[in-house]
């Protein structure tokens, strides 16, 4: 990461060059909720183009599924959601922010761990109050800690009045949608053990604390897959999976090595064999991106006893029968659009004066050309940069800019990561050719018009 990054530029780049906004900002936005504005929807379509090639696409033992967001209540009471997916809670009692207590423990060097109760949170959060200070307004008074569900419940289908007792629930997690289609998707297509179901979409979450920009936010996407294995084979399979992980951020997105790192989970739940997360060195420190864990066959005999449905896989090629193990790849789409942004941010100094590029891989630039005339007044020039924009935004993202001199035309492609300016002047018209700058390098050269697409297909494939 380039050294002059911080939150506070990645924020107001976002904001300024439309790639991120807060949700409802004319009404003062929505705490933990964010849009994507034109740059941002295609970074995302990038990022999760990517994926499903990596995840999809490239792997004969892997298929595509969509499933639904709502799904039957008792999904979340058999996947132990309903019981148990929360975090403690407290209120300062000065300022009435709402804060997760594991997260203010942390804060002065106590580790809570996620499996335990009400009781045991609050004799370690009443032991160190004096050491612990409201993040908002450094206040020393807080609320006694509880427990708080984060599943966000609906009245969807429900048209009675009470229908908080008998809710339903936007998805968690998208991956509980793969589980329930294990049979279905074994049945209707020709995978066998071992093979994965991967998926994209959208999951909510009540999170108490909403920090750092899109990092945390109550409404976010998915990239999950879910691979089921033999309980012999899980532990292979799931070292095969980390590498395949860790190679497709340092090759496929083009993140830098050194900012990844795996953090190894200690205090595993019940049936987990082995979780690791892949941390990303954001400006706040490295934080999860990914989680990459083998979580035995909780899963499916989760859903095998609350649905009375019989998982058992019968393995030809082994003369085995068994419930099938599965290990899972669980990334977010917006914390990875954040990393690669953070990734890629550089400040240079171009003739006494600084620019801002997002130096992006081709794969995921969001326009991957820009086509300039160099005089906007000059119709033979104007109508000469069109044609040439017309043909090849038929083949990939492109833009027609006029507006402004060059240099602020390359100022505002170098902050959205168009690898590539064309320019056409008053030679072009004499000569069929134009001059193609590159973002990182600066350098133009002069490129014959018939050769064009041949020469920006080969650039853009690096
Ligand atoms: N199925 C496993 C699962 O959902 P998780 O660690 O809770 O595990 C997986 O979430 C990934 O989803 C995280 O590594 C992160 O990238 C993303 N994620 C989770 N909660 C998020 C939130 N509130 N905002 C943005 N991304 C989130």
């Amino acid at each position: 990461m380039d050294k002059n990054v911080t939150m506070e530029k990645i924020v107001s780049l976002c904001k300024r060059r439309g790639f991120i906004f807060p949700s409802s900002e004319i009404y003062g936005g929505f705490s933990a909720i964010y849009d994507f504005g034109p740059y941002g929807a295609e970074l995302e379509n990038n990022i999760k183009k990517e994926w499903w090639k990596n995840m999809v696409q490239l792997r004969d033992d892997i298929v595509g599924l969509d499933s639904a967001i709502f799904m039957h209540p008792k999904v979340w009471e058999a996947s132990g959601h309903v019981a148990g997916f929360s975090d403690p809670l407290t209120e300062c009692r000065k300022c009435h922010s709402r804060l997760r207590v594991d997260h203010l423990l942390k804060d002065v060097g106590i580790a809570a761990d996620e499996k335990m109760s009400d009781e045991e949170i609050n004799k370690i959060f009443l032991k160190n109050k004096d050491k612990i200070k409201c993040t908002n307004c450094g206040a020393k008074d807080f609320t006694e800690a509880r427990k708080f569900n984060l599943l966000v419940k609906s009245n969807l289908g429900n048209f009675t009045e009470d229908w908080t007792k008998d809710p339903v629930y936007l998805r968690g997690e998208t991956c509980q949608g793969i589980y329930v289609n294990y049979k279905n998707v074994l049945d209707s297509s020709r995978v066998k053990i071992p093979f994965g179901i991967a998926q994209i979409g959208k999951a909510f979450r009540n999170e108490i604390t909403a920090r750092q920009f899109i990092f945390r936010t109550r409404e976010f996407e998915q990239m999950e897959m879910q691979y089921f294995t033999s309980p012999d084979e899980e532990m292979k399979e799931y070292e095969k999976l980390k590498k395949y992980r860790w190679d497709y951020y340092v090759k496929s997105l083009g993140i830098r090595k050194e900012n990844l790192s795996w953090k190894k989970h200690d205090n595993l739940v019940f049936y987990a064999k082995e979780a690791y997360d892949i941390e990303y060195n954001y400006p706040f420190g490295f934080k999860e991106l990914e989680g990459v864990h083998a979580r035995g066959n909780y899963d499916l005999s989760q859903h095998s006893k609350y649905s009375g449905q019989d998982f058992t896989y019968v393995d030809q090629l082994k003369g085995k029968k068994y419930v099938p193990h599965i290990i899972e790849s669980s990334a977010g789409v917006g914390r990875t659009l954040l990393a690669v942004i953070c990734d890629v941010y550089t400040e240079e100094e171009v003739n006494g004066e600084k620019r801002a590029v997002l130096k992006f891989k081709n794969n995921l630039a969001p326009i991957k050309a820009a086509v300039f005339p160099l005089l906007k007044n000059k119709t033979e020039l104007v109508a000469k940069a069109k044609e040439i924009y017309d043909n090849f935004k038929i083949k990939f993202m492109c833009e027609f800019d006029d507006n402004g001199n060059i240099g602020k035309r390359y100022r505002r492609q170098d902050e959205i990561g168009t690898p590539f300016c064309l320019t056409v002047d008053f030679d072009s018209l004499q000569n069929n050719d134009i001059t193609v700058r590159d973002r990182d390098t600066m350098k133009q050269e002069r490129v014959k018009i018939d050769e064009l697409e041949d020469y920006l297909k080969k650039k853009l494939g690096e």
